[in-house]
């Protein structure tokens, strides 16, 4: 990215963020309040001064050889009649030669300026160059270029984004902006999508949702440059789509008795209300069409073989066993799938055959997941499938069942896509995969020649809490608050280039077992959606969470204006606990919320409206007890987000120990011990380890935080022990990462507690120290499975790194 002006005001603002880890939003980024671009273009470059749409400002579009007229015209008419309304100007639309000269908003498309020209909406991916756009202003006026209709639609959106107090969709809203009224920044914007494939999913299975709110929906992702919907259509707990062939999927395979009430599955406790509904074959193609205008193909999936007890309800004989079988009303995976027999392929070539009139996408999803075999291994039919067609065991049975509809698919001109238990039992020869139990099925398919589509559990299942569970409405488990969705990274890092180009993009999925309502929908994927959005367009290279905050508040101001709800951001600055050695502490937080308002306490209770509002130079007076600081944003129509909490403590330096240097030895000493641990204080009573090579039973010597080569493939215990010494006076951050427990103690303080079994990540902790030698002891254990120990430390003069060798030493050998 280059930029180059920045305000002074806006700088001034922006520099308290750079305290707050990562990227300088100052030097990297373009002025979050002139240029509020979410996702952020490949590349900007602000120019000085402003173009004022007036009364006088027409819009002349052009086209060369080649181009659609009508649709061009289709697609700016779209964006400029909201403006228009907003406005209150004329901005009459021109064609070529009609315009005249002098100000103007220019809209050129010019076929062959870059692949995949002139593709039509929805029939396909368009692909990253049929999707780029230039767009540059100056005080003289706009013009936009592109190759293809979907470059001139995200150059419109942009161009919206760019215009204070308007949103990507040309509507207004209240309060943005730093210009006077409809002026568009002096900017040149060269954009391109990073990945062809930008998606976002929904489960209406477990709970239905209407038209009205799907297009809605339709709308977001469209907003904020996503191109594809994932429309999950068919489930255990309910069939939601019409097709003609078999009435009976949602005469009986669209309602459920009733819901289990939150998790109550034992004792089983339902609701006891009836939860129906699905989509006629008239509101499918109204959907799909709005997407169409909007460039957001719709992925339908189908799923097979599991998660089809809704189908097995109306159609029991597709089964294994006889049924019969009730429309599930809790949720889980269940041994009831499709049985691989005949009349099972003829009904699912139906379906099929229908969804692929209903909905023009390249791709259609079979699903594939969470299908246990053991109906199969009890079938006669199937194992004589399997006997016939020479099939090993029930995951071959499985991948045969998924190659025979990819066949069908492939004949019609459509590819597969499954998640990512398609691999098991060998994968179909054309499918693209789905990863989302983690990112190894993705990897597998890539390395296998196979296009992929990242949806990892861990890091974009946006049915995960976003925040402290007891703060949040009850959702399924996991955590993945809007900072790790917007720090995912989509290409996997074992991947080499050539087999990273399979990686077509990433999706974020909601999953719907306890998202009842639209609203909650809403709650869940705002604004983790604009996250996932820059992570999927903008260079993974511009990406910078602070100016993503910086942005974010315009954004959501856009949404309150649409009427959309969403998740009010954590403040940020509390993201961890602070040892300070001055006895006032400056606190700076920022909330990325329209209006920017904080609310805080000191004394720990919760922040309302009523409580101090930041204004953006606290001092805490800090004591040895420390001080919490909880904070909370709040807006100006008086919503209250979350709260979060840091206890600010005043740190005394802790006093050297002797080690005269004839004492020393290089390294630190480790001692191992064997045995299956659930805590580092499980080591008193355990038998020694030989390590080898070290002066007595169990005792070896390494020259840092590292597991000796001698340590076992299974559990065990180790005790690193040995002296630290820091360069100069001042807190020191220490990072433990580990898998499983760890701990680090200096002096007599336990800095980072990490115990427990867990995956590798890391814990942070702090302590003040004297320069001079410290003793310090980390312990660890491994139960089994993944491995590893890294010890990094940062403080005055230091960066982020593993602990220097050199600052490490051990009593010498003898003495
Ligand atoms: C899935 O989450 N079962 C694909």
């Amino acid at each position: 990215m280059r930029t180059r002006t920045m305000s002074a005001v806006t700088a001034g603002l922006l520099l308290p963020l750079l305290l707050l880890v990562g990227c300088d939003p100052e030097d990297d980024t373009p002025d979050p309040d002139r240029f509020p671009v979410l996702p952020l273009p490949a590349e900007l470059e602000e120019g000085r001064g402003e173009f004022a749409l007036t009364g006088e400002t027409r819009m002349v579009l052009s086209w060369g050889e080649g181009a659609d007229a009508e649709l061009a015209r289709e697609v700016v008419e779209r964006w400029v009649g909201p403006l228009r309304e907003a406005s209150g100007l004329s901005l009459p639309l021109a064609g070529p030669g009609e315009g005249g000269g002098g100000e103007a908003v220019r809209i050129v498309w010019k076929p062959g300026i870059g692949a995949g020209a002139a593709v039509a909406p929805g029939e396909g991916l368009p692909g990253v160059e049929a999707e780029r756009y230039r767009l540059e202003v100056t005080g003289r006026g706009v013009e936009l270029e592109a190759s293809a209709p979907a470059g001139l639609y995200y150059g419109l959106r942009t161009l919206g984004q760019l215009i204070p107090g308007l949103g990507a969709d040309g509507g207004e809203y209240a309060g943005g902006g730093v210009l006077s009224a409809w002026s568009i920044p002096a900017v040149e914007i060269e954009d391109t999508p990073r990945f062809p494939y930008r998606g976002m999913h929904l489960d209406v299975g477990r709970h239905f949702f209407g038209t009205e709110f799907v297009k809605r929906y339709v709308d977001l992702l469209a907003s904020y440059k996503m191109n594809v919907f994932h429309w999950h259509l068919t489930e255990d707990q309910g069939w939601r789509i019409e097709i003609a062939r078999y009435p009976r999927l949602t005469e009986v395979g669209s309602c459920r008795a009733e819901s289990i009430l939150e998790k109550n599955f034992d004792p089983y406790i339902g609701d006891g209300v009836p939860h129906c509904g699905f989509y006629t074959q008239n509101e499918i193609r109204e959907v799909v069409a709005y997407a169409r205008e909007r460039f957001v193909t719709v992925i339908p999936e189908i799923e097979m073989p599991g998660h089809s007890v809704a189908a097995l309800a109306a159609y029991p004989e597709l089964a294994c066993t006889p049924g019969p079988f009730q429309v599930h009303t809790r949720w889980g995976v269940t041994r009831d799938i499709y049985c691989p027999k005949e009349e099972t392929f003829t009904f699912l070539e139906g379906v099929l055959t229908e969804v692929m009139e209903l909905f023009p996408s390249p791709y259609i999803h079979i699903g594939g997941d969470e299908a246990p075999k053991a109906a199969w291994e009890e079938s006669a039919v199937a194992q004589e499938v399997m006997r016939r067609e020479g099939l090993a065991d029930e995951e071959e049975l499985q991948s045969w069942f998924i190659r025979r509809i990819e066949s069908f698919l492939n004949a019609h001109g459509r590819s597969l896509i499954g998640w990512d238990e398609i691999l098991e039992g060998g994968l179909a020869p054309n499918a693209t995969v789905m990863s989302w139990r983690g990112e190894d099925g993705g990897v597998a398919a890539a390395r296998d020649g196979h296009d992929v589509i990242m949806t990892p559990n861990g890091e974009v299942y946006l049915d995960h809490y976003q925040g402290d569970a007891l703060q949040e409405p009850l959702a399924i488990g996991g955590f993945s608050p809007l900072e790790e969705v917007y720090a995912y990274e989509p290409v996997p890092g074992e991947l080499s280039p050539a087999e990273a180009r399979h990686v077509l993009g990433a999706q974020g999925n909601l999953w719907t077992e306890y998202i009842t309502t639209t609203q909650h929908v809403e709650y869940m994927v705002l604004p983790r959606l604009l996250a996932l959005a820059e992570v999927v367009w903008s260079p993974v290279g511009e990406r910078c969470w602070e100016s993503f905050a910086r942005r974010l508040p315009h954004q959501l101001a856009v949404l309150d204006r649409a009427g959309v709800n969403y998740r009010i951001p954590d403040v940020m600055g509390l993201e961890k606990d602070r040892l300070t050695l001055e006895e006032t502490h400056p606190v700076e937080m920022f909330a990325p919320v329209p209006g920017g308002g904080i609310r805080y306490t000191l004394d720990g209770t919760e922040p309302g409206r009523g409580s101090a509002q930041y204004s953006g130079d606290l001092q805490v007076p800090v004591t040895e007890d420390g001080v919490v600081v909880t904070a909370r944003a709040v807006l100006p129509d008086g919503r209250e987000g979350p709260f979060r909490r840091a206890r600010f403590t005043l740190g005394r330096l802790l006093p050297p120990t002797s080690l005269p240097p004839t004492l020393r030895a290089q390294g630190l000493a480790v001692e191992g011990f064997e045995g299956w641990f659930a805590t580092v204080d499980g080591f008193e009573s355990a038998r020694p380890l030989a390590l080898g090579g070290g002066p007595g039973e169990g005792v070896s010597h390494v020259p840092g935080i590292q597991i000796p080569d001698e340590a076992p493939d299974t559990a065990f215990g180790l005790r690193f022990t040995g002296y630290i010494r820091v360069p100069r006076p001042g807190i020191y951050t220490f990072h433990l990462s580990s898998d499983d427990g760890s701990r680090l103690r200096i002096g007599d303080r336990v800095v980072v507690d990490h115990d427990g079994p867990h995956a590798m990540d890391a814990r942070s902790g702090q302590v003040a120290l004297h320069r001079g030698w410290h003793p310090l002891e980390v312990r660890y254990f491994q139960g089994g499975g993944g491995r590893g120990v890294r010890l990094e430390v940062e403080g005055p003069g230091t960066s982020r790194r593993e602990v220097p060798a050199g600052w490490l030493a051990r009593v010498a050998p003898g003495t």
